[in-house]
């Protein structure tokens, strides 16, 4: 049997019968185990009532955060579950006690929540935003970096994947930077972890953040935050809830240890238990083998794409992951993304303000992105490309 077996988890996937899914940046598709942890414990809350199903779950729950810590290197603790990345970016972002003419240092390709969070700590903080330039391969600019980091600098954050394009930042050169000037990293990593290995321990990163729905094709409405023992106890939330804190005395609390003091108490069990699911699954599955897998197929879509007339690829970086993103001439990247849809090919269209520091400078206003995972086929990319070369051109 092969390393990872691609009939297997197709199998397993009921949308694999339904559409060609290129949209696994966006949401992938859940296999059937992650649909079937769900579902048992909805069902379960509804038989015997919500709280009494959570603590039958105590012990599945708290695997969970073992799956997570073992997906990224680190320690159950140093994780907390969250609904979303940008929670967990947010949570730690806002947490940082920052002072005025405190420097934040981010890269060109941020996601749209990530880079307004960062302004509305200019405006409410006076903290100053540093833009690190792109390198020429169009990945941040790492010896730029290094220039630039001083001891104002309070917070290193950079997507690791963007939103837009196939770019992989390079985390780990980045990370040895950041510990060489002492400086907090915290990496947006929701588009990379479940594509790729991810070690924060390699990477050298203090926090980082990730989502459940895409790569990792777990539920939506769930993510996770992972932050280092040393790095979490100095931070305070910036809202408290009994998740994260315990009420102690009458005129006092103490805050959970760990980075459990970032959680809130209600959350959905089923969910979680289905990220976990999620997460287990893509360990049983290997996340080298995904990571080949995957860019095999991207690589034979950029391969495909770039000997198709008219079509432009976009994807920068020295090493490129499984989002592929191009336009048609003549044709709006919406009119590519429906023509596909009615084809029964799911893709999604990035947009100038999804990042626009990267987008505008490039003088893209809109791009289709096709987001292949490791469960896809050569038959569905060669499916999407004929259905892309059917498009009329508009004559030059
Ligand atoms: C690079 C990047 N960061 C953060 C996010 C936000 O993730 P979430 O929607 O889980 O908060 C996204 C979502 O598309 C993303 O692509």
């Amino acid at each position: 049997m092969p390393a990872l077996d691609v009939r297997a988890a197709r199998r397993d996937t009921p949308g694999c019968e339904q559409r060609v899914h290129l949209n696994n940046a966006g949401a992938s598709l859940m296999p059937r185990p992650v649909l079937d942890a769900v579902h048992e414990h909805l069902d379960l809350e509804a038989r015997i009532g919500g709280y009494e199903a959570a603590g039958g779950a105590r012990e599945r729950l708290d695997a969970v955060y073992a799956s997570a810590a073992r997906l990224i290197g680190c320690e159950p603790g140093e994780i907390a579950l969250l609904e979303n990345a940008t929670r967990a970016f947010n949570g730690v972002l806002y947490a940082l006690p920052w002072q005025r003419g405190d420097r934040l240092v981010t890269g060109r390709a941020e996601y749209c929540s990530n880079f307004m969070s960062y302004l509305h700590l200019e405006q409410r903080e006076g903290v100053e935003i540093t833009v690190v330039p792109d390198d020429p391969e169009g990945q941040i600019d790492v010896a730029a970096l290094e220039d630039t980091l001083d001891e104002r600098v309070k917070l290193i954050a950079l997507s690791h994947v963007p939103t837009s394009g196939g770019l992989v930042n390079p985390a780990a050169r980045v990370g040895a930077a950041a510990r060489a000037a002492a400086v907090p990293f915290l990496l947006d990593a929701c588009q990379s972890v479940g594509q790729m290995p991810i070690d924060v321990d390699e990477i050298g990163c203090d926090f980082l953040g990730a989502t459940g729905r895409k790569y990792l094709r777990g539920p939506r409405g769930t993510g996770f935050l992972y932050a280092a023992h040393e790095a979490s106890e100095a931070l305070h939330p910036t809202a408290l809830d009994v998740g994260g804190a315990e009420w102690t005395a009458d005129d006092a609390y103490v805050l959970k240890p760990g980075a459990r003091r970032f959680e809130t108490w209600e959350a959905s069990t089923a969910l979680q238990l289905g990220l976990g699911r999620a997460i287990d699954y893509a360990l049983e599955r290997g996340l080298e083998d995904i990571w080949r897998q995957v860019g095999e197929l991207a690589g034979e879509l950029r391969a495909t794409l770039a000997e198709l007339p008219g079509v432009t690829l976009h994807d920068r970086g020295a090493t490129r992951c499984g989002i592929v993103t191009f336009t048609v001439a003549g044709t709006p990247a919406d009119a590519v993304r429906e023509r596909l849809a009615a084809g029964g090919v799911n893709v999604y269209v990035s947009r100038v303000e999804d990042t626009r520091l990267d987008l505008a400078q490039r003088g893209l206003d809109s791009i289709v992105r096709a987001s292949v995972h490791y469960f896809n086929t050569r038959e569905e990319i060669a499916r999407a490309c004929e259905l892309i070369a059917e498009i009329p051109r508009v004559a030059a």
